[in-house]
Parts: C-alpha cells; structure tokens; sequence
C-alpha cells in the first residue's frame, strides 16, 4: 500500500485550563482540547442532547445548539458509573476521527476498537484505514473473525493487520502516513492468558513511535489498567510520557476514578 496523507484541516484555538472534580472522578486538562476536534473544547459546559457530527456507529439527530453536543451523554454516563472507559474513549475518536482518516489500533485483542475505528473512518468510497497490531496471533484471528461478523468485505479490506509488537509498527506501517488516532487498550487479551501483557517498555518505544506518525489534530488514546502486576508501572510510564511534552505541541489529560484504584485510567494525548 502506498503511503497517504491528510492534512489537518483546524486551525489551533485559545488554550484553557479546565478542572473538575466530583467524589469519584478527576477530570483535568491542561489546556484547551479545541484545536483541531470537531467540537470546539473551550469550556466543559453542556446544554444539549444531540450529536454535532454523526461520524461514527451511533446515529443521533445533529444539533445546531451545542459545540459539545454528543459528549454530554457520555461524558455523564462515565462520570455516573454507567458507561465504561472504553466507551468513553470510542466517543473521544467519534470527535477526532473523520471518514477517510488512518487509524492505528496497537492491541487489537478482541477486535472491539480496531471495529470501533474502522467504522469511524470507513466511507463508500473506500478511503480510510486501520492497521492494526498484536503480539498474540490468537488476538489477531479473534479481531478477523469479528470483522467477518460486523463490517462487510469492502469495509475489511480497509484494515491490514500484524502480528507483531507495537513497538514496531514503525517497521510495518508505510513511510510518512499521517495518522489521526492511534489507540491503546494495554493489559492482556480478555479471556486469554493473563501473563500475556503490555508492558512499560515496549509501551513506551510505540509511544515513541505514535507521536511521530501523528498528525497535526490527531490522538493517541489510551485505556490503562493498574489492576494486575505492571500495570501501575505503565501508567507512570504513560503518565511520564504524556506530561513531557510540550504544551505548545500537544495537549495530555486523564480521567480516573478516585475512590476505584483499580479502574482503568484514560489517558488522551492530542496534538494541536
Ligand atoms: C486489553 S487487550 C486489547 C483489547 C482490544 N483492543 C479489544 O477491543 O478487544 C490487550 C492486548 O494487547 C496485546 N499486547 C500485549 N503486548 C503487546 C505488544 N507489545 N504489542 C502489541 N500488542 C500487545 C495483548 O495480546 C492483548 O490482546
């Protein structure tokens, strides 16, 4: 496959410092997340129920009221304890992903998300990819067999799996691709082998790799969970990454459960 690009088509807006907390969730950014998401991010205030931009699997009328339209529900799902994390994170790309976009799935496991992205990005046309990737050959069948169940056989020939470590996808992805997302669900294979994890370092060295392959308005997501030995470990690697770099570059957030040590912790890392 030949190398694609995309240019970002936002222009960066005024930086924000937000900060809410409630007795179970810290919610904090360091700056605006506006720049380059569909919605602009100044503020977290909501007033609507509708989603501006009808880019994903969910199919809500679009509104003309609310930047925010859309995040609303979510967003107070996950702080109600009704929606998941990963939940929260498919709504996050349905805001920065756009048909026609390349996204990277680097632990495809189950195969939730790499069918999650692919049909944010799929369109009639053809355009949009997904190249996603897996230490466990295991995983990589389980995300096929998923894609056979789900999408049809034109919106599968969009997504080029590998199995190999993620630290590596610089490797196997084509030269100089812009990429909107690329997405992280660490730990190990749900309903695998449980000494089978991600792990700090080679984590990190894909990291690496993500923030140069991102495009300007792009993200790097990520569901990390502390629960089992490492995982702590991870996300102080993570967390280490994320807060180096640069404001003018990059804006870094989490969400986390304060009075539930052991919930997974989402980490967006979006470039202006
Ligand atoms: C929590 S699961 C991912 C769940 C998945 N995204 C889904 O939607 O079902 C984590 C996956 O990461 C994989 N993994 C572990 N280390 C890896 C590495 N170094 N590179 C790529 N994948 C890795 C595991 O094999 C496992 O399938």
């Amino acid at each position: 496959m030949s190398a694609l690009g995309f240019t970002s088509r936002f222009s960066p807006m005024l930086s924000n410092r937000f900060l809410c907390q409630t007795n179970s969730l810290l919610f904090s950014f360091s700056s605006s997340f506006s720049s380059s998401l569909k919605i602009p991010f100044k503020a977290l205030s909501c007033s609507s129920n509708s989603l501006l931009h009808n880019n994903g699997t969910t199919s809500r009328p679009l509104s003309t009221s609310s930047p925010l339209s859309g995040l609303e529900d979510e967003l107070v799902g996950y702080i109600f304890g009704k929606k998941k994390a990963t939940e929260m994170a498919h709504l996050v790309w349905r805001h920065v992903l756009h048909k026609g976009d390349i996204a990277i799935d680097a632990t495809c496991g189950n195969g939730y998300d790499t069918v999650a992205m692919l049909k944010m990005v799929a369109d009639e046309s053809c355009r949009g990819r997904v190249f996603g990737m897996d230490i466990q050959t295991e995983a990589l069948e389980s995300t096929s067999s998923l894609l056979d169940e789900i999408v049809n056989q034109k919106e599968k020939e969009l997504v080029k799996l590998f199995p190999i470590c993620h630290s590596r996808m610089d490797e196997v992805l084509p030269e100089k691709i812009a990429v909107r997302l690329v997405a992280f669900n660490l730990g190990y294979l749900p309903g695998g082998n449980k000494d089978i994890i991600t792990t700090s370092k080679t984590t990190m060295l894909a990291l690496e790799s993500a923030k140069k392959m991102l495009m300007s308005g792009g993200l790097i997501s990520l569901v990390v969970y502390v629960g089992h030995p490492g995982g702590r470990e991870e996300l102080e690697t993570v967390e280490g990454f994320a807060s180096g770099l640069c404001v003018d570059g990059w804006i870094c957030c989490k969400f986390q459960m304060l009075n539930r040590p052991l919930a997974p912790v989402l980490v967006f890392i979006f470039k202006r």
